[in-house]
């Protein structure tokens, strides 16, 4: 297996989570005798104060070069007074349509029922393993036309979406949920939106290609309650852009800790992989991050970029095994002195 990996770290807490990260993946790079090869450029504001620029010319280049693109985090407080086009956040969003991905994968996996900080009951969400996939390339966030007429006291945003747009995303579901328990969840909000019933129509016209997999649909207002009620009855939920936003957020209370949260955006030119979170500069520089999210980031890319789901799922048990045996970074701790590890030392846990 050879792949070429450029590992874009960024800002705050993002290269001290993703030198743990990038640490597991040379180690099962070697282990399994596979050829990884690890580039680094800047992005965000390390970029800025080098080179001008939240995205430099050559950081873009590479990019699109490399097979896959791990993330850790943009963004500072000294960089606040900016325009937001000039901000390091305006980096990872330019990235992001550069390598085109349109299909955002966001799993949530119950650790909380190990670390116990979900506000759900244990005998609720244990158990819980839901992957998101949301669309991210179209709907309300991009439709035109877009206006705020302030004149007129008015503002609109539209949301469209073409049968294409939603094929290509349900087909990526359909494929995950095919590997996994065999179960998806479409949302929507059929019963008001005209967008919605082409959603709910293409996504069962494309069912029809996976017979082994069980298609429900929900409504968005419905599967928000479910979620928190039942999560264990979800396996893959494929929706739209905001209602995506909006239900995997919500659904990280199952997770239980910002800091434990991975993403991936597949389906363009080259996948990124990115921790949830942000830069935290709160934290920042001071080994208390935890970077478990960032693991579990590279627990999705062996996955999806190279094909080493046997890999995946090992990190993936070496996360939950360190979490059994009580350890914790600051941010699970919760007052509890238990094994209270460094960056690091959570990061050597895992690798152990
Ligand atoms: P944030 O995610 O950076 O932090 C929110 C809170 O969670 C903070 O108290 C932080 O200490 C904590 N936290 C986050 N990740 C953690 C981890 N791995 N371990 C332990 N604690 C963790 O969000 P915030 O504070 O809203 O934004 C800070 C900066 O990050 C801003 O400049 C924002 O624009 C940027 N940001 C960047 C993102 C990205 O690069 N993908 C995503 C979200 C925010
Ligand atoms: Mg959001």
């Amino acid at each position: 297996m050879k792949l070429q990996i450029l590992v874009v770290a960024g800002d705050g807490i993002g290269p001290e989570v993703t030198g743990e990260a990038v640490k597991i993946l040379k180690a099962v790079g070697e282990l399994g005798g596979h050829d990884f090869t690890f580039r680094e450029a800047l992005i965000g504001g390390v970029a800025i104060k080098a080179k001008g620029t939240p995205l430099p010319a050559e950081t873009l280049d590479v990019a699109l070069e490399s097979d896959a693109v791990f993330l850790g985090a943009v963004g500072g407080n000294e960089f606040n007074s900016l325009p937001p086009d000039r901000r390091p956040e305006a980096g990872l969003l330019q990235l992001r349509q550069a390598l085109g991905g349109f299909a955002n994968l966001r799993p949530s996996f119950a650790y909380s029922a190990l670390t116990q900080n979900s506000p759900l009951r244990p005998e609720v969400v244990d158990g819980a393993d839901i992957l998101f996939v949301r669309e991210l390339l179209g709907g309300l966030y991009f439709g035109e036309p877009r206006a705020w007429d302030r004149e007129a006291g008015s503002a609109w945003n539209t949301m469209r979406y073409t049968r294409e747009e939603v094929i290509r995303v349900a087909r990526i579901a359909f494929e995950l949920a095919g590997k996994r328990r065999k179960k998806l969840t479409s949302v929507d909000k059929a019963n008001v939106l005209e967008v919605s019933q082409l959603w709910r129509a293409t996504v069962t016209e494309v069912a029809q290609q996976y017979p082994d997999v069980t298609l429900e649909h929900q409504y968005v207002d419905a599967c928000s309650m479910h979620l928190m009620n039942t999560p264990r009855n979800f396996d893959v939920v494929l929706t739209e852009n905001l209602f995506g936003d909006i239900l995997s957020d919500e659904a990280a209370v199952i997770t239980g800790s910002l800091g434990m949260l991975p993403s991936a955006t597949i389906g363009g030119q080259v996948n990124l992989y990115e921790p949830v979170h942000g830069s935290a500069p709160d934290i920042a520089g001071k080994g208390l991050a935890n970077p478990l999210g960032a693991i579990l980031t590279a627990a999705m890319l062996l996955r999806h970029s190279a094909g080493l789901e046997q890999d995946a799922v090992a990190v993936e048990e070496a996360v939950k095994s360190v979490l059994m045996e009580g350890y914790r970074t600051a941010d699970l701790a919760r007052g509890q002195q238990q094994n209270v590890l460094s960056t690091k030392e959570m990061g050597k846990q895992v690798y152990r």
